[in-house]
């Protein structure tokens, strides 16, 4: 009876104290709308534009410097933000120049804080592949205390963008092709960067990218028009920027793209019906680079009045770098063509989020020169750099368990354009980094062995046709025990403005690889790309690869530690890799056809010259050890609507090495009033196992799994037969049918 009683106090304490909570956050959220409002009302109307400009700070080689006409702006109070300004001393002289003016309305700081700041970790691609949240959230923490510590308030992140073309350069700066996976990794990246605390010098507000679908840019060319009917978008597209809003983001950015023939930047049933009305989204929306501007080019704005027009009525409250907000909207208003109070709007929203970062309480609070020189690239935030690029490494073969390599090895050939390569290793998007503190896979190596006889040669340049490299490489390798062959994608061949129409190893590293293995000699190929790869003849012919994207400034250590046993890798792809770039789209959730792949029917939906398959499913990855799935069983055949399912599956670790495994969850529909995908993924679970040992994991299914938009655009669920498909990759599944009655 007591242990009851006090269960029951226990209960109505923790409902107390989170009502509390609630009723805090709700309070301060009431103070800082009258704050807010009470800023608002002692505004001109030139001071309420000027807050809806962001200009950026400039770099040359006398350092970071603003443009004359910026700051004759800000000292007017004609800007809001500026980005690309970082550091406590330089932050400092900008919010200076701010609070000398009429208003003392103290200037945001944003930057492109991708994947660390000083400190830089995996791209984001990369740690995806981790499939951990936790490691993907401390990522964004480390990235948020570093570039808080150099006066930043801002980041330009998550980028959510679901991508299933591996053409498009950005692909690298999101978290693949799936939507369940994107929107778990966008709410982790926003709380990392967020934290519980925007007024804590340990945080930035994150903004959610680009909005909306600019993933699906046509022919995976980057800034190409997106055309999808709205179930697509609904389906697959917006559920991670959602994710991302509901985990607290506080910005949001525009996309390049134009969707169903209206640019991201005027389009209203983005920013004000989806964004405002269906997901209550409380914070301010900042345009991406120009994009006002490039409403004209869009061919939907005849000038700039027009394009600031379309822009500000479709629910967009800063205009980054265009200027054209600074130029026409007094205008706009004073001819009626705006209203007063639609500035106003935006202007609240952007002064709001000044108040949640503590800005207006003390505007230098984030620049503090003590707390910058303690901060950055503190040894505990490199090693969390060098685990979170363990875990992001993907084994995609490995014949003959040639990896891990014995520590006892006598010598050891490094060959490549990355191989001694530090630039290359910290990505695109790499912000502050400065790539000359990166350990190359080189140094990792010798690191890692120091008695070892470590050869190193070029082989070739990255991406030309030299090969006079080559002879040398060659010669090398024959002296080694085993080649660490190193190949990959220039970092600039991903990221913005990167699309490749091919997906082959660039340059002639295809041929140095073959002149490698005529040599004979046991090779590992490490690859270091942005995106996935047609690397159908190293798939064939080498025993061994690791997919190690760009691991950042610690990757050599995170890839010795791989090389040579010291972490068993665990990663899994979160994109396809096809076959050849002829297969896009091609990802793991399509859909069946009213002709499914028969190989012995010549009208079913095939190629004539390759296989559907892809090189590498979603979710592929190996391990040095082995899983081994048991029989999936179901607490129920059939359930009803108000029922959850639970569905049990025994891993079983049969090899000899301790390792974690991802086990996927996927659920296909199998009758319903619109086609569905073959499989979704909807649930996941990174377990590990000791060497022989075996765990019985379980998963809750309910209706909110297995709903979707219908054929009449409502979403919810439908009666029927559904499949489950568990396993450790979207192809090699265990399968299990149920009904909802
Ligand atoms: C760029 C990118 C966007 C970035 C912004 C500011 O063009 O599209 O992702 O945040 O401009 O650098």
């Amino acid at each position: 009876m007591k242990i009851k009683k006090q269960t029951t106090l226990l209960i109505i304490f923790s409902i107390l104290f989170s009502f509390g909570c609630n009723q805090k956050t709700v309070k301060n959220e009431v103070n800082i709308d009258k704050k807010v409002d009470s800023v608002l009302k002692l505004m001109t109307l030139e001071e309420k534009i000027g807050q809806l400009s962001l200009f950026t700070s400039d770099m040359d080689q006398t350092g970071a410097f603003i443009r004359k006409e910026y700051q004759e702006d800000i000292k007017k109070g004609r800007v809001g933000a500026i980005f690309n300004a970082y550091g406590a001393a330089y932050t400092r002289k900008l919010q200076e120049m701010a609070m000398n003016t009429r208003m003392k309305i103290p200037l945001l700081f944003g930057y492109d804080v991708i994947h660390g700041h000083r400190t830089i970790f995996p791209v984001p691609l990369a740690e995806a592949a981790s499939w951990d949240l936790a490691a993907i959230e401390l990522s964004a923490r480390v990235a948020a205390t570093e570039a808080a510590a150099e006066g930043l308030h801002w980041t330009f992140a998550p980028m959510c963008d679901i991508a299933r073309d591996p053409r498009w350069g950005r692909v690298v700066e999101g978290a693949g092709e799936d939507t369940y996976l994107g929107s778990l990794i966008a709410q982790a990246r926003v709380k990392g960067f967020q934290g519980n605390d925007l007024a804590a010098t340990n945080t930035v507000a994150a903004c959610v990218k680009h909005f909306a679908a600019y993933g699906a840019a046509q022919a995976g060319r980057d800034y190409h028009s997106v055309d999808m009917s709205e179930r697509m978008l609904r389906e697959v597209y917006l559920p991670p920027y959602q994710a991302a809003i509901d985990a607290g983001a506080v910005t949001v950015m525009t996309s390049f793209n134009d969707l169903n023939g209206i640019p991201a930047t005027a389009n209203r049933f983005l920013m004000t019906d989806i964004l405002r009305n269906e997901w209550n989204f409380k914070g301010f929306v900042v345009t991406d680079y120009t994009s006002i501007m490039e409403l004209m080019f869009h061919g939907v704005a005849a000038d700039t009045a027009q394009a600031s027009e379309l822009s500000i009525l479709a629910g967009v409250d800063m205009d980054m770098q265009s200027g054209f907000y600074n130029q026409e909207l007094e205008n706009l208003v004073k001819t009626g063509k705006v209203t007063e109070s639609a500035i106003d709007e935006a202007v609240k929203r952007i002064l709001r989020v000044k108040f949640q970062l503590g800005l207006f309480e003390n505007p230098y609070k984030y620049c503090n020169e003590e707390l910058e020189k303690e901060t950055l690239m503190k040894p505990e935030f490199l090693e969390s750099a060098r685990d979170v690029a363990r875990k992001s490494i993907v084994l995609l073969k490995n014949e003959n368990g040639i990896l891990p390599i014995n520590k006892q090895v006598k010598s050891i050939a490094v060959i490549g354009p990355f191989a001694d390569n530090k630039r290359d290793l910290i990505g695109s998007w790499s912000a502050a980094g400065n790539w000359s503190k990166s350990v190359s896979l080189l140094e990792g190596i010798k690191a890692k062995l120091p008695e070892a006889n470590v050869l190193y040669a070029r082989g070739s340049n990255i991406a030309d046709d030299s090969t006079q490299f080559f002879a040398e490489a060659v010669n090398i390798a024959k002296k080694a025990d085993i080649v660490i062959l190193a190949l990959g994608e220039a970092a600039y061949m991903t990221g913005e403005a990167a699309s490749r129409s091919s997906l082959d190893l660039p340059g002639v590293q295809m041929q140095l690889a073959q002149k490698i293995y005529e040599t004979g000699k046991p090779i590992a190929v490490v690859l270091m790309n942005g995106r996935p790869l047609t690397i159908n003849w190293l798939n064939e012919k080498v025993p061994a690869i690791l997919e190690t994207w760009f691991l950042g400034t610690q990757a050599g250590n995170a890839i010795a530690d791989v090389l040579f046993g010291d972490y068993n890798p665990s990663g899994k792809l979160p994109i396809t890799f096809p076959r050849a770039v002829g297969q896009i789209p091609i990802h793991y959730n399509m859909k069946n056809t009213g002709r499914p792949m028969d190989p012995n029917n010549k009208y079913s939906s095939k190629y004539l010259d390759i296989s559907n398959e892809p090189l590498y499913p979603f979710g592929f990855g190996l391990s040095y050890t082995q899983f081994e799935y048991g029989e999936l069983s179901l607490s129920k055949n059939e359930i009803s609507e108000n029922e959850t399912l639970t569905v049990k599956i025994s891993i079983k670790n049969t090899g000899k090495f301790k390792g974690k495994e991802v086990v996927q969850l996927y659920i296909r529909d199998l009758v319903a009033s619109v086609s569905r995908p073959v499989k979704e993924l909807k649930a996941f679970q990174k377990i590990e196992l000791e060497a022989g040992e075996s765990k019985m994991l379980e998963f809750k299914i309910s209706t909110k799994e297995l709903s979707f938009y219908k054929a009449d655009m409502s979403f919810g669920y439908e009666k029927g037969e559904f499949e489950i498909l568990i396993g450790g990759n979207s192809r090699d599944t265990k399968n299990v049918k149920f009904l909802l009655k």
